[in-house]
């Protein structure tokens, strides 16, 4: 049985049960959306759960809540420690839920890292797998789930139907605001993604936090993880550029990795750790300031 989260901001038993919920809606690689009357259970408590965090996010995340997260976080005045003390942090993100394949934080990042690694991809790849997820310690700063995980999508710019749950942005105000209802709102055709704001979320946040440090196919995956209407549906293709759809082969390389990599047999991690410590410090500082 899930335990019920009474943070009304926050109103996921885990953040997993996103996760869970986007491996439903997409359980074939590549493909678009599962139509989603065929998967939707409306009584079904996690569906309900799922609805209400997706209610909160398209209504709250809007230009102005994106700059306003930015101006905050990305001061990174937070904490500073090393690279793999910050994935400990993270693993408090405990899910109590507990059914038999829901992971620790650190369990999915170690088996998307080793399924990327399996498959001969070079050592920047694996990194990345390890540590695409880090940007959810916003929730241990006290973010609600809906500034922390989610699809994420442009602001700024009407809002596409091919979003999940589209119809939840009609309490968003930016919807109602001319500058940002047009297809193109605050944006020019194929203005490219990097003079795009984002919805703020964890996949924003690591980006900024290794920008850096990592190649740029790896900073495109990190970027644009949850971007789902881009990398399924190209809802968003007239604000890309060339250069953004040359680098969305790589999110498309590391998507499948993200999503069906979950296994039961779990990665021993006192083995991997030597690896993925010797990687960090090939690749990143000694610390991170959060
Ligand atoms: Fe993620
Ligand atoms: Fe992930």
């Amino acid at each position: 049985m899930k335990k019920q989260n009474l943070d009304e901001n926050s109103p996921l038993a885990s953040l997993e049960e996103w996760d869970d919920d986007v491996l439903k809606r997409y359980p074939e690689p590549g493909q678009p959306a599962k139509d989603k009357s065929e998967f939707r259970n409306y009584d079904d408590p996690e569906i309900t759960r799922v609805r209400e965090f997706y209610r909160l996010n398209h209504k709250y995340q809007t230009y102005e809540n994106v700059l306003a997260k930015k101006a905050n976080f990305l001061k990174f005045d937070k904490m500073e420690m090393p690279w793999w003390s910050a994935m400990d942090y993270l693993n408090q993100l405990i899910d109590e839920s507990d059914p038999d394949l829901n992971l620790d934080q650190l369990q999915h990042l170690l088996q998307t890292a080793e399924a990327i690694r399996t498959d001969g991809y070079p050592d920047w790849f694996v990194l990345t797998g390890f540590i695409h997820d880090l940007g959810k310690v916003l929730c241990l700063f006290g973010e609600p789930q809906w500034n922390v995980v989610g699809d994420s999508f442009p602001v700024g710019c009407q809002f596409s139907n091919s979003i999940v749950y589209p119809e939840l942005f009609a309490d968003n105000p930016d919807s109602r605001d001319e500058r940002f209802n047009t297809k193109y709102g605050v944006y020019t055709h194929q203005c490219g993604l990097d003079n795009v704001q984002m919805s703020w979320g964890h996949d924003e946040y690591l980006y900024q936090l290794t920008k850096d440090y990592l190649p740029e196919p790896a900073l495109y995956m990190i970027r644009y993880h949850s971007f789902y209407s881009q990398h399924r549906e190209h809802a968003y293709d007239h604000l890309l550029n060339a250069h953004d759809q040359e680098m969305f082969k790589w999110v498309d390389k590391f998507n499948p990795y993200d999503l069906y990599s979950k296994s039961p047999v779990q990665p021993v991690v006192s083995e991997l750790k030597p690896y993925y410590e010797d990687l960090i410090a090939k690749y990143l500082p000694a610390t991170v300031k959060l």
